[in-house]
Parts: structure tokens; C-alpha cells; sequence
């Protein structure tokens, strides 16, 4: 039932290689691509508390006999690791894992893990190679495939890092099994987006599928994650360090950051959650400059809702930003260039575009609308 999509970057080509039970597989895997133990890479696994207790030991014992473990670093589960002061732990770690140049680092876990082992493995000894293991649903749809890592600093999110791509994904959809429902909720926020913003046969899709999907369908799952790394891989290959198209991958992540900021980037509202509501503002934002057809925006929020995702900023719980605080914080985001917002507006469903033409009043306008309910 393995999948495989490859990333067809010029010189730092890769597979991405989807379906459930390659946790198993991963030693056999990884001699086959890199070299079995003894002439073969050591390895050495990044994961995260949580994760460690469920699919730690089912990693090592796949690895065992395949593969030189050199050592295995179980960080603290949370955004909160994404800093320095926990890179420089890692980083050191693996060095005294004695992990050369030739070897391999393992980030077993979410976008956290796979964004911090990924710029560690990016620094050290000048760039070592590293394997994606992606065990959240945001995390095999979204950031182990495309190459972005790096950490997060007191200034903003993300805002230090490198493009490191990996040389292997290895998304094992059998392990979502274990994910909290919130999370896997958030996750499904980022697979929706992959259909609004060029696909609308998928959306199509998802709107008949999602249900069994969210339940684990294996079928269902690995078709959803498929399509969505598929399109990712794309785009990648289209525009690795976004100065274009990629860039369509932040559809409702402008209002999404923005709200995320707002509410101190816990667990008041997850990353996925904050995608949701940004996303169906950016529909009706794209409906009420008349870009996209009446109803537009109502199809895509109610398919949201339907998941258990929130849809509207009154739908955070607590104090709520006001309007002109919110387009401050866009104008906080990285996506900002000569101090313009850049927003991703959509034309219809499964039709994206970048545009940087709406102004800081039309936007703060239509936020006021929204907030006061209209
Ligand atoms: N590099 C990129 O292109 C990119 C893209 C999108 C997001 N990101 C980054 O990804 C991060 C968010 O990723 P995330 O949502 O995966 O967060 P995460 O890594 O914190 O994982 C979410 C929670 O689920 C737990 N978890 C993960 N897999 C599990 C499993 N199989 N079973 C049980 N628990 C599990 C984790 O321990 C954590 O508590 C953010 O830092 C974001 O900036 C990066
Ligand atoms: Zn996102």
C-alpha cells in the first residue's frame, strides 16, 4: 500500500514515501538507500517526549540490525522547543554521538522535531544528512517535505533557519493512530488548504471523504496525504525558496499568524486552528471583493465546521484581537515586503492567487465587519 512521491529537485532530488506500517520498514529502508550497518551511515534519532513513549522503541528495534544507532535525543514535547538554547543542546548531542559527515540524523516526530533536527542536521559539520519521519497529520502533509527548518526566537516564529532538504520522507500513516484528535483536526487544516488552493476535484473529494479519513480509514488517509504532499512537492520544485508560487501555500496563514500572535502561540489556539479561521477569512475577504462568487466562502466554512475546526475569530475562546490589532500583527508577518501585505486570495475553489494590491484599510475594514458579526 506504500505510495511514493518524489521531490524532483535538481541535485537534491528525494522520495517521499507514504502508507501505513513503514515504521517498520524504516531499517530496511535506510540500508537500502544509504547503506546497511557496518559500510552504512550511524544514525542518530531526534524525537519528542511524547512521541518517544509510543513509537520510540518500534523505531529502534525496526533499525536494529540494519543500521548503527549512534544515539537517540528525546527533547521536551512543544513549540516551546524550537529555540536556541534547545538547538544548541541538540546540536552538541549529536556531535557527541560522533555523527560525521556521511551520517544520518532521524527526526521522528511533528513539525517541531522535524523543523529543529532538520536545522541541526542543516549546521552541522557544515550539513549532514537528515530522514523526515513525520508523525503528525500537519507534519507528513506539510513540513517534512519542501526543506524548510529552523527555530523560533522572541522576535517572531520561524524567523531563523535554513533550507535543508531531507534526503528521505518516510510518512507512516499508521502512526497517526496515536495523535490527539485536536491535533489531527489542525493537521486536516493544512490538507483542506492543499484543494482550496489548486485542486478542486480534491476539495471535492474531501468534502465526501473527510469523515472516514479523521477515522483512520488507511485508504482514505493515504490517498488525502498523497494528493496533499504531491501538490506540496510541486509547488517545491516549482519554487523552493518561495519567492512565487509558493507562497500559495500560505493561503489563511496571513490572519492565521496574526491570531496565533494574538493568542501567545499556545494551546488556546493551535497553528492548524488559526490556518482554519484565517482561511475561510481569506474566502470571505475574496468574496466581498468580489473575486470569487457568491457562496463561495459559505461552502468552504461549512466543510470546515464540519471537521470541528473553528471558522470565525469568535470562535476563540477569551479576549479577542480588535480590528486594527490584527492588521498590525499581519503586517508583523515574514510574508510582509516593502510594507505591503501580501495576501493569498482565491478566485474560486481550487484557484489561489498571491496578490498585493488590497490595502491595510480595506482589510482592517473587513475585519471590523467580521468581528462585530457582519
Ligand atoms: N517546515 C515547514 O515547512 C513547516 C510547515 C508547517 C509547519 N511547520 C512547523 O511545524 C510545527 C507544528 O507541527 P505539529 O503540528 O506537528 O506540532 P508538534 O510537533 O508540536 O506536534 C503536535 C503534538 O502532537 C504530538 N505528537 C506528534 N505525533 C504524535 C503521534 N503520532 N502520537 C501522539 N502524539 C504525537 C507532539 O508530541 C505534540 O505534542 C510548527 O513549529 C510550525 O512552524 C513547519
Ligand atoms: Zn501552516
Amino acid at each position: 500500500m506504500t505510495q511514493t512521491v518524489p521531490v524532483a529537485l535538481p541535485g537534491r532530488a528525494y522520495d517521499v514515501l507514504i502508507g501505513p506500517g513503514l515504521l517498520a520498514q524504516a531499517g530496511d529502508l535506510i540500508a537500502k538507500q544509504f547503506g546497511a550497518a557496518k559500510v552504512g551511515p550511524k544514525v542518530g534519532i531526534v524525537t519528542d517526549s511524547n512521541v518517544a513513549k509510543v513509537h520510540l522503541p518500534a523505531l529502534e528495534a525496526s533499525l536494529r540490525g540494519h543500521v548503527t544507532i549512534a544515539g537517540t535525543a528525546i527533547l521536551p514535547a512543544g513549540e516551546a522547543t524550537k529555540c536556541f538554547r534547545e538547538l544548541a543542546a541538540l546540536s552538541e548531542r549529536l556531535l557527541e554521538m560522533k555523527l560525521e559527515r556521511g551520517d544520518l540524523v532521524i527526526a521522528l516526530g511533528g513539525g517541531v522535531i522535524g523543523d529543529l533536527a532538520g536545522f541541526a542536521a542543516a549546521i552541522l559539520r557544515r550539513g549532514i544528512r537528515f530522514v523526515q519521519m513525520p508523525t503528525s497529520l500537519l507534519a507528513q502533509v506539510d513540513s517534512s517535505v519542501g526543506g524548510k527548518t529552523g527555530i523560533n526566537t522572541p522576535q517572531g516564529k520561524n524567523l531563523i533557519g535554513a533550507f535543508h532538504q531531507p534526503s528521505l520522507v518516510l510518512a507512516d500513516t499508521g502512526l497517526l493512530s496515536t495523535l490527539p484528535l485536536r491535533e489531527m483536526r489542525a493537521g486536516y487544516a493544512e490538507v483542506v488548504k492543499y484543494g482550496l488552493l489548486g485542486d478542486a476535484t480534491f476539495f471535492r473529494w474531501l468534502e465526501g471523504n473527510a469523515a472516514p479519513m479523521m477515522t483512520h480509514d488507511p485508504a482514505a488517509l493515504a490517498h488525502a496525504v498523497r494528493r496533499a504532499v504531491e501538490m506540496k512537492a510541486e509547488i517545491v520544485v516549482r519554487d523552493e525558496t518561495e519567492t512565487g508560487d509558493r507562497m500559495l501555500l500560505n493561503l489563511g496563514h496571513t490572519f492565521g499568524h496574526a491570531l496565533e500572535a494574538f493568542t501567545g502561540y499556545g494551546p488556546r489556539l493551535l497553528h492548524g486552528e488559526g490556518v482554519a479561521i484565517g482561511t475561510c477569512l481569506a474566502f470571505r475577504l475574496s468574496e466581498a471583493l468580489g473575486h470569487c462568487p457568491p457562496q463561495t466562502a459559505a461552502r468552504v466554512a461549512a466543510h470546515i465546521k464540519a471537521i470541528g475546526l473553528p471558522t470565525r475569530v469568535a470562535d476563540i475562546s477569551g479576549e479577542l484581537p480588535d480590528a486594527s490589532t490584527m492588521v498590525r500583527l499581519m503586517g508583523q508577518d515574514k510574508k510582509v515586503t516593502g510594507g505591503r501585505l501580501t495576501l493569498i486570495l482565491a478566485r474560486s475553489i481550487g484557484e489561489a492567487f498571491v496578490t498585493r494590491d488590497v490595502t491595510a484599510e480595506q482589510v482592517e475594514q473587513f475585519l471590523a465587519a467580521e468581528l462585530a458579526g457582519g
